[in-house]
């Protein structure tokens, strides 16, 4: 039987989109001396999403305006990193043709837009009075952000440690 992938699989079973150009390019561009920007500048908004249910929680327990407060500014500066981070992962979508090809990067893209449109609401919801908007619809939209945070943080890492996208070898 006539075999063509280097793990000899039967030429009918070859996967196409594993043939096309590039597919193997999976390497960061976006990077410092091979250091992918996007790994670097994830942790702010995952670590602020966090801090936003904690200062949610302490309100709640506390009564202090100032966790509600703080809330605000974590929600904020969490989105506006995410929005960071987001750009720096787009870039590298669409410059890298070996992530472009792989549709578990598009499944991370919609994840984390999801993510960045509910850190986005739930900065601008505070936005008209912070204090008041902590409970309940606050720490709710709060503890799904976590949720989701959570889950985008650990498929990206899907994508680095199983299927080696933006390593600095590639794939
Ligand atoms: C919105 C567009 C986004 C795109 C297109 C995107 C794309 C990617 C890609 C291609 C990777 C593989 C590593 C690399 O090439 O740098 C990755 C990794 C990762 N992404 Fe995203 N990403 C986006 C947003 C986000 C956001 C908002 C978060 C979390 C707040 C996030 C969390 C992660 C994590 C934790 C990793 C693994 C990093 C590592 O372990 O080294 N991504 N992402």
């Amino acid at each position: 039987m006539a075999t063509e992938d280097k793990n000899d699989a039967p030429a009918d079973l070859v996967d196409p989109i594993s043939q096309l150009p590039g597919f193997h390019e999976t390497e960061s561009r976006i990077a410092v001396h091979g250091h992918p920007i996007h790994a670097m500048s994830v942790a702010f908004p995952v670590a602020l999403t966090f801090c936003v249910f904690g200062a949610d929680a302490l309100y709640w327990w506390t009564g202090d305006e100032f966790w509600a407060r703080a809330a605000l500014w974590a929600a904020g500066t969490g989105f506006l990193f995410g929005m960071l981070a987001g750009f720096s992962g787009t870039a590298e979508i669409l410059l890298v043709p070996g992530i472009r090809k792989r549709a578990p990067a598009w499944t991370h893209f919609i994840i984390a837009v999801t993510l960045l449109a509910l850190l986005g609401t739930n900065w601008g919801y505070r936005l008209f009075g912070y204090e008041q908007a902590v409970l309940p619809y606050g720490i709710l939209l709060s503890a799904l952000c976590v949720l989701v945070v959570s889950f985008t943080g650990w498929h990206g890492g899907k994508l680095v440690f199983d299927y080696r996208l933006g390593t600095s070898k590639g794939s």
